[in-house]
């Protein structure tokens, strides 16, 4: 069992997190700027303002990816840089380096893949309310159209928001990222209205304007139930799970995939959420459920759990020692079975893993090379679950690695290291890792050297898409019935 034959490999990575040159040609401030000026907010006090010099040193970056061998590459468009008051007057110098950057990535043979926001919000736009406000979906829809008609005639595919969870979550309700607000749970959820609703007006955008036929998704995130064993009880636990609303935050699956995927919020999150969650209309469900192309997921951590004695799922602490990467986020390889499975099964959609990898206590060698064995063996494992959920059947069309570089890990700064290419920031000298070769290597033999295929492939998993289906038209009827 192995990757479908047109499976493509690529890595990502983000604006802010590595393009610097945040002053450069006309680049308008975003949240992540202001935000690590405040006292105490990022590691060190750094900044991303230089970071990986990227703006200036695109072409080179471009020649690496070459050298690695990826077929595709996922970065993401800096919105103040091309709208510096996030609506209004267009930027041209700044959308001059992405219109090249895409001339540039096909030249190489490497397919663009756009993100429209990585959390760079521009501060204009955060001063007067930002997600809170209510015009900012139509802000977002403008800037898509901006970006669309530019680069659409190269550009196929799209993905609009990059892990609301994290930027609402972390950035408006814990405050550990930009803008830094620890908003009370109402207005987080109106604010997560306000970017579920800006990733419906963007899609329909990117039909309605792109120049070539596009493919569109967006990238959530969530650490990922992982069933003890294979058994029915421990499977439909962590599905249950995956798709459960259990704490009054925005920290889950459902809340963000149920009104894309189905026009409508969890039930259960309602009730949770009580007074607290959004008004909404119904002509705005039906704007953020517009049908998409591929399911792109964040996926790094998993968590185990089961069927509990009492019939309800339970978590199961990892053992003393459980292998950790730099961050301290646990290895955990079926996270990327599982997390496409239990999405797929329930949307029908193909999936893209958008970002996958690991912090390692990466330096240069005396010998000049990088050797980062444990990103080697994270990778190789990760990957196999991959092609485990292959062979399940879910139709994964392309795995980003995070990161095509080193970068600036926001709140962290630079103190974590994700890239398969090191970075040294006194001097934006680059060095493939060891992991980049392995990599290329995993591109070129299309996974052969992951090894045999050793899993039994999914039982069940047919049926059980057919149960979700038919329980999702009963669930339709008795709406409608009630309505
Ligand atoms: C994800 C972010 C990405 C990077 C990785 C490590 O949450 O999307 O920018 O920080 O984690």
């Amino acid at each position: 069992m192995s990757f479908p034959r047109d499976f493509l490999w690529g890595a990502a990575t983000s604006a802010y997190q590595i393009e610097g040159a945040v002053a450069r040609e006309g680049r308008g401030a975003s949240v992540w700027d202001h935000f690590c000026t405040r006292p105490g907010a990022v590691h060190r006090g750094e900044s991303g303002a230089e970071a990986c010099d990227h703006y200036a040193r695109h072409a080179d970056d471009v020649a690496l990816m070459k050298e690695i061998g990826l077929q595709a590459y996922r970065f993401s468009i800096a919105w103040p840089r091309v709208l510096p008051e996030g609506t209004g007057a267009v930027n041209a110098a700044g959308l001059g380096f992405y219109d090249r950057l895409v001339d540039e990535l096909l030249k190489a043979g490497v397919q663009p893949w756009v993100t429209l926001f990585h959390w760079d919000y521009p501060l204009a736009l955060y001063r007067r309310g930002g997600w809170l406000n209510a015009d900012s979906p139509k802000w977002f829809a403008d800037y898509t159209r901006v970006v669309v008609e530019k680069l659409s005639d190269r550009v196929a595919h799209w993905i609009t928001l990059n892990e609301p969870q994290c930027f609402i979550g972390l950035g408006h309700e814990t405050g550990v990222h930009a803008p830094g607000d620890t908003l009370p749970l109402h207005q987080s959820l109106r604010a997560a209205h306000h970017a579920l609703l800006a990733h419906g007006e963007s899609i329909k955008v990117i039909r309605a304007h792109a120049k070539r036929p596009p493919k569109a998704g967006w990238a959530p995130t969530g650490d990922i139930p992982l069933p003890m064993t294979e058994s029915a009880a421990d499977v439909s636990a962590a599905r249950e799970m995956y798709w459960a609303v259990t704490k009054p935050d925005v920290w889950n699956h459902a809340w963000w995939l149920l009104p894309v995927l189905e026009g409508r919020y969890p039930e259960e999150g309602l009730r949770l959420y009580g007074a607290a969650a959004p008004t909404f209309t119904a002509e705005e469900m039906a704007t953020i459920a517009q049908p998409l192309d591929f399911l792109g997921l964040n996926i790094y951590n998993g968590f185990r759990c089961r069927r509990g004695a009492n019939g309800r799922p339970e978590r199961v602490a990892y053992g003393v020692g459980h292998p950790q990467t730099h961050n301290g986020w646990n290895v955990s390889p079926p996270a990327l079975r599982w997390g496409p499975r239990f999405a797929h099964e329930r949307s029908g959609l193909s999936i893209v893993i958008t970002e996958n990898g690991m912090a390692g206590h990466d330096w240069v060698a005396d010998d000049g090379a990088v050797h980062d064995a444990h990103r080697i063996d994270y990778l190789r494992k990760y990957l196999r679950q991959l092609r485990w959920a292959v062979a399940d059947g879910v139709p994964v069309q392309a795995y980003f690695a995070w990161s095509l570089m080193d970068n600036f890990e926001w709140a962290e700064g630079y103190r974590y290291r994700f890239g398969l290419v090191h970075v040294d920031y006194a001097t934006q000298r680059r060095t493939l890792k060891d992991s980049a070769r392995w990599y290329g290597e995993v591109i070129r033999t299309k996974g052969a050297v992951l090894g045999e295929f050793a899993g039994v492939a999914g039982r069940g998993m047919k049926k059980a898409r057919r149960r979700r289906r038919a329980g999702r038209e009963k669930e339709k009827d008795e709406e409608n019935e009630g309505a």
